[in-house]
């Protein structure tokens, strides 16, 4: 795990998308084979195929591992029971049958063929034997850096015990010690040593915590398995797992089983996006079933499906979620929440968006520090509370592992050298108490939080490849111009309309969307009143309308002087009416009677984002309103760049594109400048440049070539907006504040960008938040387009500065407007935020030279 560069955005969503979209996903992960693959049948005198189909080596061979057998300084005898015991307790498999019994310390020893993770499996039965009381033993197994029992007793004669482990063997010999407690002996019935896959645990490097979050799951933490779910199917046997593992059964954990409906299809339809979740980290049967809400209809709707599951509170927890999307007929449908412990742990969980197709395996990691929430872990999904699509909620499988404590115990509270885990605070033993130190700032930091996203787990390692991906989407139109667009600077700000019940007869499998008649249009506008102008753009103008039963819509009606013909017109109708996205305004139908080019929009009753920063008098939008906002764009434009529609580039994202519906949902409008992805393997094209100044990205501008990442950067100064509720360009201002994305990386790079930070959220806006969220806009800004994040990277990273947010309500305020005045400050009041006024071409040129493009 150590050769995974740190890096702060993580490629996981959009490469999954890239090789399910080319399909090129085929290559499964080649099967894994452990490096070590130790497994002793302990007390065995013979060795048969065991159920699950491996061989144990007998106990004669086993004997050879351990330490003391060469210097005669063996304490340790071994029995075999002649007979299973009968029923009801019997054992799965013969190797609970036989034991080594070990009357004072003794140590198995293996040699590595490689360090690293591996299992440490060990089964207990305290099977009869002459001369020892095995369900009295009372004894501790130890290995090299971790304790992994203490005094443990496994006495109960009707019951075998199976123990799991995932340690990080940091040299190539591995030892296991058992060490009898004072006239008692120790025993094992039979011991697997198996090498891991490296990625099996998510390591700390990538881990996206602000402090101490590389110690958050280092390689010197172990883990035991506390739990291992297959939610809503079948008990899954070692012999069914790639890595041997069990699955159990959930319904002894489901809380209230009338609220939970099971859900299952044929394992063969899962997909495994290729660098990411692998059967490797659970198999296809635990992806391909699930349980889903009962009662879905309204009124019915309203509660989550839970899960307790009972735990030590003296240890943390990793937690590990399976999903995947079973049971949408159609992709961007399913949305909903997942709660660890009471807390919002995911808000809106987009599978879609974040696997690109259905049936896809994807899982997601979480901390629980279960000291802050009792003795027991609670896992809930349930709806969002805003209408989101089809309501529903999913969980397919779930593992809770338990960690080691600061001094590398997993039982009790004393480390391998004996010191105590309440004395080790003090961040002076060792790599266990950087471990703890890391815990606790991240707890300490985030007050009460008992739930955190370490990271995304699963995206492949070689960054570079996004280029590819990049390359891929290329401008079809080589020439770059079509009807819709909108010229530069002057797109409309329609605010259109379509609540998708309400008699609009939108359907996403018409392709082009709904038919209207010019006469229709004509009544729905009052005959196209010049009052009912809600916008104006390169293209003609937008209407308020209202249709059928009252719903409100946009008219956008296409200047009869405009070069674009009919057929034109009607390709473009296409292309829109495939972009169906809870986040990207939607085209509900259009009229092309007369030579007429109407376009007909969902009405958006809360106009353009930017008029909620500044400029109007608007009220504040609060520092969460305006994450949810820019966390629901992201999804627009991840879904543009990535989804179901093909690789389409928005080229002209910006704060009057992105619009607010009634609910303040973030919807992004305005394609009129986007361009599909040609064919795979087709030529750069060169395209004219497009878009608005202030967001340009530099490298377009110099190169002329159109990418994805173009919008990454027009999205960084969107951010940055959001922020500071200052515009892109203020050409009034002193020549070094004119340029937003260039004045706040300035500030970004002194580390004090909080003092150019919209006062109104000063002492409301939570510091860790804010940098994350900054740290985005920084990624989206770099000069080069292979440096930039993709929309899923940044998506994460903003739904985790929203998570940073709610964890932590801000205590200590920022600096006050007043404090530090600094020359360069503007308060958006100071500053009287001119609009940027890019209609005029000498403006234009001047600005696109302040504008950040110095390093041509
Ligand atoms: C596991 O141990 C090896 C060897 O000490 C180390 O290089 C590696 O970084 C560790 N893994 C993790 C995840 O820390
Ligand atoms: C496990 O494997 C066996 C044989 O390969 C198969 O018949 C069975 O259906 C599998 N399923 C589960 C859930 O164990
Ligand atoms: C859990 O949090 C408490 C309080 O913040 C802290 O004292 C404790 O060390 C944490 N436990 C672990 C295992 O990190
Ligand atoms: C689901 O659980 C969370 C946390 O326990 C709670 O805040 C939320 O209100 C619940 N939702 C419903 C619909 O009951």
């Amino acid at each position: 795990m150590g050769h995974r560069r740190r890096m702060e955005f993580l490629p996981f969503v959009l490469l999954a998308s890239f090789f399910l979209a080319t399909g090129d996903g085929a290559a499964a992960a080649a099967p894994f084979v452990p490096a070590d693959n130790f497994l002793l049948d302990c007390g065995a005198t013979t060795s048969g195929p065991m159920p699950d189909g491996r061989a144990f080596l007998t106990d004669a061979q086993s004997a050879a591992f351990l330490s003391g057998a060469s210097t005669g300084d063996d304490h340790s005898a071994s029995v075999s029971a002649a007979a299973p015991p009968p029923p009801p307790v019997g054992v799965p498999s013969p190797i609970y049958l036989s034991a080594r019994i070990f009357t004072g310390d003794a140590s198995y020893v293996f040699k590595l063929t490689r360090p690293g993770w591996h299992w440490i499996r060990l089964h207990f039965f305290p099977v009869k034997a002459t001369g020892f009381e095995l369900t009295r033993a009372v004894f501790s197994v130890i290995t090299d850096d971790h304790v992994l029992l203490h005094s443990f007793n496994a006495g109960d004669p009707t019951a075998w015990t199976f123990k799991e482990y995932l340690v990080n063997a940091t040299s190539p010999r591995l030892s296991l010690r058992f060490s009898p407690q004072r006239n008692s002996v120790a025993f094992v019935n039979a011991i697997e040593i198996v090498s891991a896959p490296d990625d099996l645990i998510p390591d700390s490097a990538a881990s996206l915590f602000p402090v101490g979050s590389a110690a958050a799951v280092g390689g010197g933490t172990a883990f035991q398995t506390a739990y291992r779910i297959n939610i809503g199917g079948p008990t899954i046997t070692p012999a069914n797992d790639t890595l041997f593992r069990s699955w159990e059964q959930d319904a002894r954990f489901l809380q209230s089983r009338s609220t939970a409906e099971r859900v299952n299809v044929s394992p063969a339809i899962v997909a495994f996006p290729s660098g990411a979740a692998t059967d490797l980290a659970a198999p296809n049967w635990v992806y391909a079933s699930g349980v889903k809400m009962a009662d879905t209809r309204v009124g019915r709707r309203n509660f989550n499906i839970s899960w307790q599951l009972d735990v030590d509170p003296s240890f943390a927890y990793l937690i590990r979620l399976h999903f995947c999307d079973i049971i949408s007929k159609s992709l961007n449908d399913l949305y909903f929440n997942v709660y660890v412990n009471q807390r919002m742990a995911v808000s809106g969980l987009d599978l879609s968006t974040l696997t690109g197709a259905l049936a896809t395996a994807y899982y997601r990691d979480f901390l629980v520090n279960a000291s802050l929430a009792g003795d027991r872990i609670t896992v809930q999904v349930g709806p969002m509370a805003e209408d989101a699509g089809k309501v529903d909620a999913l969980l397919n499988g779930l593992e809770i592992l338990k960690m080691s404590n600061s001094v590398g115990s997993l039982d009790g509270e004393f480390g391998v050298s004996g010191d105590s885990a309440a004395d080790a605070g003090n961040g002076d033993s060792g790599r266990h108490a950087a471990a703890a130190v890391g815990l606790t700032l991240m707890f300490g930091a985030f007050a009460g939080l008992g739930v955190m996203v370490v990271k995304w787990y699963g995206r492949p390692q070689d960054w570079e490849k996004r280029n590819s991906f990049s390359s891929w989407l290329l401008p079809l139109h080589g020439g770059g111009h079509s009807s819709f667009m909108t010229s530069k600077g002057s797109s409309a700000s329609f605010f259109g309309s379509h609540r998708s019940g309400g008699g609009v007869g939108f359907s996403s499998t018409m392709g082009l969307g709904r038919y209207f008649s010019f006469q229709e249009l004509q009544e729905a506008t009052g005959e196209f009143d010049r009052a009912a102008v809600i916008g104006v753009g390169g293209f003609g103008e937008v209407f308020l309308g209202q249709i059928d039963d009252g719903t409100k819509v946009a008219v956008k009606r296409g200047n009869p002087q405009s070069e674009q013909g009919i057929a034109e017109f009607q390709t473009e109708i296409q292309m829109l009416s495939k972009l169906r996205h809870r986040h990207l305004v939607s085209l509900i139908g259009y009229c092309d009677e007369n030579s007429e080019m109407i376009l007909v929009y969902e009405y958006m009753a809360n106009g353009p984002f930017r008029d909620h920063l500044y400029g109007k008098e608007l009220p504040s939008l609060t520092w969460r309103q305006r994450l949810e906002i820019c966390i629901g764009a992201a999804r627009g434009l991840h879904y543009l760049h990535t989804g179901a529609a093909q690789g389409i580039i928005h080229r002209d994202v910006k704060t009057t594109n992105i619009l607010l519906d009634e609910g303040l949902v973030a919807k992004v409008s305005d394609f009129g400048l986007s361009k599909e992805g040609p064919a795979m393997g087709a030529a750069a094209v060169s395209t004219a440049v497009k878009g608005s100044f202030g967001y340009l990205d530099p490298e377009y501008f110099r190169r002329q070539q159109l990418t994805d990442t173009s919008d990454v950067y027009s999205f960084g100064v969107v951010l940055l907006e959001a922020l500071c509720a200052r515009p892109a360009l203020s050409p009034a201002l002193p020549r070094e504040q004119v340029n937003l994305a260039e004045w706040a990386m300035q500030w970004k790079k002194k580390g004090r960008l909080e003092e150019i930070v919209d006062p109104v959220l000063a002492g409301a806006i939570n510091l860790e938040s804010m940098n994350k969220f900054a740290e985005a806009a920084e990624k989206c800004l770099a000069e080069h387009g292979v440096d930039r994040p993709s929309m899923g990277d940044v998506l994460w990273n903003l739904e985790y500065a929203l998570q940073l947010h709610d964890a932590s309500p801000p205590e200590v305020p920022l600096a006050p407007a007043a404090a530090s005045p600094s020359p360069e400050r503007t308060t958006a009041a100071a500053a009287g935020h001119p609009e940027d006024n890019s209609a005029n071409p000498a403006v234009d040129e001047l600005l696109a030279q302040i504008a950040g493009m110095k390093g041509r």
